[in-house]
């Protein structure tokens, strides 16, 4: 991929501005960097502290597909294969550890509606050709010793592993700065036009110009000033509530990634332990709510009851960029110079290793690898006839 195998083409190399702090900018602006182009990341806030910082950090390629997201499946499963090389790389980069756990993931039921349910994701998610493990309770409770003993079965999904999404956007600020980026916080970027095309953007009174302008800024994407009407992308915020409770690392209550009926539950080496997320539509209200962190605690709780014990540390509220089929928008637009990187939902960090190889190819090379095809920017206009 191209982070993993950098080469220094200075002269050749476009000037590039990413609209968009977040995971995916800094991702496509560090590998650009490392290919040797003038890039500036533009982050209207503090860098990684929206999606990225909120996100879970799942690389739940398996056994978060439904069914309907069988082509986004095949984005997926590519971008879970390229995340072994993208960590080694960013690792080696920013001289940091990035919390990567391949411990594999486990799905549970504890009830029998749960059950039925589980037998059918587990069906679906087989003939899709992923890997996975049926379980009986003891088993599960035998990988899970602290899984409520109502438990009715489960299925492990190996390849299903996490990442600390905080530690990845903190390597990528690092491992961008370090490769000869720019970084540039608290100055909200607008795109520069001139002749019909991109030329650069402009924060403030000051105008700074770029061969190719990147936006990537996730749920704000819609809104970045100075998009031509026709390419503006079709982004919503989707809120996501997430707590951070603390376990004892040397004898943690959770061992691998859990995917409970009603929440997703996610350990860390350091014994924070996640529990994720609600689903909101409440546009870009940052204050959490009663219910919200009640009903993460109680999917969890229905899991693992012992986390009654444990320290509340944190209560995130984090805004999913949601396009309006759900899936990533991804390449050049219908105006020059002028790339998308966004729309990512609810798999950002799972889908960063082939966003930042489609985007940063397009911009090195001028081709539109196959995997993306299907997640250009204009399909929304084929759809409404130039609306989007
Ligand atoms: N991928 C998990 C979430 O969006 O909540």
């Amino acid at each position: 991929m191209v982070v993993a195998q950098p080469v220094t083409i200075k002269g050749d190399c476009p000037s590039v501005a990413v609209i968009g702090g977040g995971a995916i900018g800094l991702g496509i602006a560090w590998s650009l960097a490392r290919a040797g182009c003038a890039v500036t990341v533009f982050d209207r806030s503090d860098a990684g502290h929206s999606a990225s910082w909120a996100a879970g950090g799942m690389l739940a390629a398996g056994v978060e597909t439904e069914p309907g997201e069988e082509l986004l499946w095949q984005l997926a499963s590519r971008s879970q294969h390229l995340w072994p090389d993208f960590r080694y790389a960013l690792q080696a980069d920013s001289g940091r550890d990035i919390g990567y756990r391949d411990e594999g993931t486990m799905v549970v039921a504890l009830t029998r509606d749960d059950l039925e349910q589980l037998r059918f994701n587990y069906e679906f998610q087989r003939s899709l050709g992923i890997e996975l493990e049926w379980l009986s309770s003891i088993e599960a409770r035998r990988r899970e010793p602290y899984l409520n003993t109502g438990t009715a079965g489960a299925y492990f999904c190996k390849n299903d592993h996490q990442v600390d999404n905080r530690a990845v956007v903190e390597a990528l600020k690092r491992a961008l700065v370090k490769a000869g980026g720019v970084l540039r916080e608290h100055a909200e970027a607008a795109v520069e036009m001139a002749g019909g095309r991109a030329v650069g953007v402009r924060v403030g009174d000051e105008v700074l110009k770029a061969d190719i302008v990147v936006v990537a800024a996730g749920a704000w994407s819609r809104g970045v000033e100075g998009l031509p009407e026709e390419v503006r992308p079709p982004v919503r915020p989707v809120r996501g509530q997430l707590l951070y409770l603390r376990m004892n690392p040397a004898e943690p209550l959770v061992r691998h990634v859990v995917w409970a009926p009603k929440a997703y539950i996610i350990p860390r080496r350091d014994g924070r332990l996640l529990i994720g997320a609600t689903t909101e539509e409440r546009g870009f209200d940052t204050k959490p709510t009663a219910g919200g962190v009640f009903s993460l605690l109680e999917g969890c709780w229905r899991a693992f009851p012992g986390i009654e014990e444990l320290v509340l540390d944190e209560i995130v509220v984090g805004f999913r960029p949601g396009s309006r089929d759900d899936a990533p928008i991804l390449g050049p637009t219908s105006v020059e110079g002028l790339v998308m990187a966004t729309g990512h939902h609810r798999n950002g960090i799972l889908l960063l290793p082939v966003t930042v190889e489609a985007i940063s190819r397009y911009i090195l090379k001028g081709r539109v690898l196959p995997e993306i095809e299907a997640y250009r920017p204009d399909r929304f206009r084929k759809v409404t006839g130039g609306k989007s």
